[in-house]
């Protein structure tokens, strides 16, 4: 019988690779690859021993209802999860180091177990001492969880089989989980896919809701763990900027819900605790409007969320011009950039330029075009933008405007929040809740309604400084 290959893989990106190398060829990461335990090559043990069983095959229809929800009382986290954890099924959650994944799920798990339900709490990372100080710092030492410190899936799954099956049974972290079925070190790929393949054939067999949290690696891949995405039933990110309060969970992957759907948390004293109104809390401080900033009328999955974009034209110090984008995409800074050098004749080419979202939110959108490109000429001509307006629409390499979808939602949102006029793609057919709608179809025509503006109210200022 052939001796089974030995294999390396990358500890930071998966890719599996015949010898060892220094430097991985797929992530550039160095010193990543490890040897893996020898896979048994597929079928090797029951190769042609005997035939299958066979199985019989099934309608699409059923006659199941669909399961009942667990709802937390965390709305945030239930409306991400789409419309709460559902039984039997396995969610992981990734983040930086120290986001606050411990604490978004240590106050899931008391908010279950406070309503009656069998909530678990696995923690590897932290001592039981830990997690109880940080419980009663929460004031959720009183909630029925059950706790236990461990890291070996085998004595994990002894103790849950012992008992009655948990309704949600969290795991922190995948990565320190490990089984003795392996000799690879825990924390390697093999051990976090074989440790987390054992965890979520629990959750399917006994109708638990499993919550494994994951960290992230400096790539924004949950490390090892990216081996793990194809096994879960949903991925959420719980993000955040260093220096800021505010914690934004998001769902890149969903089997029973949308996507798109964004979670806001504050990060306070006493816990995260949930931001209904997450416009006010991404806007600047809109009293004193200044050159170069614009509010832009986003949507975030179902939800309307207005957030301020910064942009800043400096003259280019020595050598080439910079560029620095945060929660804004870099390439599409420079496509902007082209589009409207080229059609607006803005002319920035040889200028540093900066742009800046507000708060610290990712804007992902292609509908925030239109913002970014106003505060950009704003900047550029040093004329604040009229007061009290909001910008939504996509620029296409033309120059030309195009529509977003839900004009409706975002322009309430805007009146709502007491905004009088919005800058939007010509033609929506949209209820305008109110507002003054300033309809454009060319970049050309966004630089003349930002540079008339400024020249308008300039006029303005010195008349008004004349009469007085
Ligand atoms: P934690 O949940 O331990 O992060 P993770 O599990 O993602 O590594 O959160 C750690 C940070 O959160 C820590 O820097 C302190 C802060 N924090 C608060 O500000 N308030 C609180 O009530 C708690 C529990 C944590
Ligand atoms: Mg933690």
């Amino acid at each position: 019988m052939a001796r089974p290959q030995p294999s390396f893989a990358c500890q930071a990106c998966g890719a599996v690779q015949s010898k060892w190398a220094g430097r991985c060829e797929a992530c550039g990461g160095w010193n990543t690859i490890s040897e893996e335990a020898a896979a048994v090559p597929i079928g090797a043990g029951a190769r042609r021993q005997g035939r299958g069983r066979a199985f019989a095959l099934e309608a699409l229809k059923s006659s199941d209802s669909e399961p009942a929800r667990l709802v937390t009382s965390l709305s945030e986290f239930d409306r991400v999860c789409g419309g709460g954890l559902v039984p039997g099924s396995a969610l992981l959650i990734g983040g930086d180091p120290g986001v606050g994944k411990s604490t978004l799920i240590l106050q899931v798990l008391a908010s279950f177990a406070r309503k009656g339900g069998r909530a678990v709490y696995i923690s590897g990372e932290e001592a039981m001492g830990q997690v109880r100080l940080r419980a009663s710092r929460m004031a959720l030492a009183d909630a029925p969880v059950a706790l236990a410190a461990a890291t070996s899936v085998e004595d994990i799954l002894a103790t849950l089989e012992r008992g009655e099956p948990p309704a949600v049974l969290a795991i922190d972290s995948i990565q320190t989980i490990w089984t003795t079925a392996l000799d690879a070190a825990p924390g390697t790929i093999a051990q976090v896919r074989t440790a987390s393949f054992d965890l979520v054939r629990y959750a399917k067999s006994s109708g638990a809701a499993l919550l494994l949290i994951g960290h992230v690696t400096k790539e924004g891949q949950i490390a090892g763990p990216k081996a793990v995405e194809h096994l879960v039933d949903a991925v959420l990110y719980f993000e955040g900027e260093r220096g800021h309060h505010f914690r934004v969970l998001r769902a890149v992957k969903n089997r029973f819900g949308p996507t798109d759907e964004i979670g806001v948390f504050e990060m306070t004293g006493r816990g995260l605790a949930e931001v209904a109104n997450p416009s006010a809390l991404f806007l600047g401080d809109r009293e004193r409007q200044s050159p170069g900033t614009a509010v832009f009328a986003g949507l975030e999955g179902t939800r309307p969320l207005l957030v301020e974009i910064q942009a800043l034209i400096a003259p280019a110090g020595y050598g080439t011009a910079r560029r620095a984008v945060v929660g804004w995409d870099s390439g599409r800074l420079a496509m902007i950039l082209a589009v409207l050098d080229a059609r607006a004749a803005l002319g920035v080419g040889g200028s540093d330029v900066y742009l800046n979202v507000a708060g610290g939110l990712r804007v992902e959108e292609p509908a925030a075009d239109l913002a970014a490109a106003a505060a950009l000429i704003s900047s550029f001509g040093g004329e604040a933008l009229p007061k009290e307006t909001v910008y939504f629409g996509e620029i296409s390499l033309s120059g030309d405007i195009r529509p977003a979808p839900q004009p409706e939602l975002r322009l309430k949102e805007a009146a709502k929040l007491g905004f009088s006029a919005a800058v939007v793609p010509k033609g929506i057919k949209a209820d305008c809740a109110g507002l003054r709608l300033i309809e454009l179809s060319h970049v050309s025509e966004l630089a003349r309604f930002a540079g008339h503006q400024g020249r308008a109210r300039s006029a303005n200022l010195s008349r008004a400084k004349m009469e007085s």
